[in-house]
């Protein structure tokens, strides 16, 4: 008998309304949203279209004003802070179009950070992983550079061996290469191609890079409010 595939993260009829003086604004309502273990999916839509409103809410970062995120079958806005930000800890990764590495912070200590918080795992494994991370992502030579010490590349390189240092369920990525030069962009492509064919993790990217969107198992495109599934055949 076939096993049907895991859901690690569901979204279920979500709406957000922002409140801007007394018009509201509704970025989208009713939405549905599943995501099974080991799959990529990619997000397109055009700017404002609520692609970083929608991940930020997916991830637990910021609350719906109606609906429900299951993480690992836990309602994560329903939880309190702490357990929040603990399930947040351990099941999801993030990779911001800005780096978001702590200055004061090397590479190595960044990628620590989160076994740090989260206390997942001892130092010295957490630390062990965060040096093969780093070599994954072509780093070997830059573990004790802080973040004004490397190309943008290289940072953003950081921030995806630090979104995997937990070994979550699930990463999440906003237009991780809107931020990087053509060529640079392209190396960081190439390397998220290669990391997400060899993790078990589920990816969701936002991007507006259709190569790398094309290379996705699913592709959603969200526009006037509406997530729709899209033809691969359409790009
Ligand atoms: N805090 C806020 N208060 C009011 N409106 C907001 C707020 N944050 C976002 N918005 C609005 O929500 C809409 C969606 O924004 P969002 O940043 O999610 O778009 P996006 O699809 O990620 O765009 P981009 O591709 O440019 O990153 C925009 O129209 C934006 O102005
Ligand atoms: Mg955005």
């Amino acid at each position: 008998m076939a096993v049907s595939p895991r859901i690690v993260l569901s979204g279920q009829n979500i709406e957000k309304t922002y409140l801007e003086g007394k018009t509201p604004l509704t970025i989208f309502s009713n939405l549905q949203f599943e995501l099974f273990s080991s799959e990529f999916v990619a997000i397109v839509g055009s700017s404002g279209a609520g692609k970083t409103t929608l991940l930020n809410i997916l991830g637990g970062l910021d609350k719906p004003t109606s609906g429900d995120v299951l993480i690992g079958g836990q309602n994560v806005h329903r939880l309190a802070e702490r357990k929040r930000c603990q399930l947040r800890n351990r099941e999801i990764g993030f990779v911001y179009q800005f780096h978001h590495l702590l200055p004061e912070f090397s590479a190595l200590e960044n990628v620590v950070m989160p076994v740090l918080v989260g206390k997942s795992m001892n130092l010295k494994t957490g630390r062990a992983k965060a040096q093969e991370l780093l070599e994954r992502v072509g780093l070997s030579e830059r573990l004790h550079h802080k973040p004004a010490q490397l190309s943008g590349g290289e940072r953003q390189r950081v921030a995806i061996a630090r979104a995997l240092v937990n070994d979550p369920s699930c990463v999440l990525m906003d237009e991780p290469t809107g931020n990087l030069d053509e060529h640079t962009a392209l190396e960081v492509q190439a390397l998220m191609q290669e990391l997400i064919g060899q993790f078990t993790t589920s990816f969701v990217v936002v991007t507006h890079d259709l190569h790398l969107a094309k290379t996705a198992d699913r592709i959603f495109r969200l526009e006037t409010g509406v997530l729709k599934a899209t033809d691969k055949s359409s790009f």
